[in-house]
């Protein structure tokens, strides 16, 4: 029996967790559909058994989004903006505006739950990391934006605020929860980040939360729906 019934749109699939999110909701059997910037991109990381399951456009845009909303009954946001790169989109117009527009037409179009990849501190705003375009407090912004729309009943959302992120594989580490923004720094594995926003979909204690995440020491783990009732 599949957890968690109905299509997930993963946008961002084509990024390094949104590649993990595709890996554990397949690990899952769970149906997904893809909303990415490049379809290129998408079939050398996924290969052509994902050539129906894609929608191309940018955050930017209404009408693409809708077009992906589409086939969705539940969203994992995982988009971020290289705030490194000075060519690129402000983290203003992804990590804000992008996802204040995505959640707004994905309420739109009958999406019932809405998870969300933030980031540790993002109420902080002397933290380092907002002198890049002041990255956090738009991604608080945007998360205010899912509270606001998907805290509404019949509608839940569960927003993760990982550390910082790092490449290793699935269930290998021991998980700290907190909410409340209090964790100063740590990291956790993308793959980790990913289980648990697929684990979110179908947990009921996910629903309505919004919690930090990194990971303490190295210990194989069976599963990591338990940290939810911790
Ligand atoms: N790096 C860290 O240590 C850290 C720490 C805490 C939180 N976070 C946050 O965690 C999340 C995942 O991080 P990550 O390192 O996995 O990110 P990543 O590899 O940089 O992936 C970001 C994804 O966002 C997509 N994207 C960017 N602009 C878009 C737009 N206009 N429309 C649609 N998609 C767009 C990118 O598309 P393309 O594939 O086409 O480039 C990419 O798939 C991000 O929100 C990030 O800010 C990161």
């Amino acid at each position: 029996m599949k957890p968690f019934n109905g299509t997930v749109l993963v946008v961002g699939g084509t990024g390094r967790t949104g590649v993990w999110i595709v890996k554990r909701l397949q690990q899952h059997s769970i149906d997904y559909h893809l909303f990415v910037r490049s379809g290129q991109k998408a079939l050398e990381l996924f290969g052509p058994e994902v050539i129906d399951k894609l929608t191309i456009g940018s955050l930017e845009h209404a009408d693409e989004i809708m077009a992906a909303i589409s086939h969705a009954d539940a969203v994992i946001c995982t988009v971020g903006g290289n705030v490194t790169d000075p060519e690129a989109l402000p983290p203003s117009a992804i990590d804000r505006d992008g996802v204040k527009r995505l959640a707004l037409h994905a309420k739109k179009g009958g999406v019932k739950h809405f998870v969300l990849i933030s980031s540790l501190a993002v109420t902080k705003p002397e933290h380092p990391m907002n002198k890049y375009g002041k990255v956090l407090m738009m991604k608080l912004e945007g998360e205010n934006e899912v509270r606001g729309l998907f805290g509404e009943p019949g509608y839940s959302y569960t927003i993760i605020r990982p550390g910082g992120l790092i490449d290793g594989p699935p269930l290998q580490h021991a998980l700290i929860f907190d909410t409340g923004d209090k964790i100063a720094t740590g990291v956790v594995d993308r793959s980790d980040v990913a289980e648990i926003a697929v684990l979110a979909l179908f947990t009921p204690e996910a629903h309505n939360l919004t919690f930090e995440l990194i990971q303490s020491v190295e210990a194989q783990q069976t599963s990591l729906a338990h940290y939810f009732t911790l």
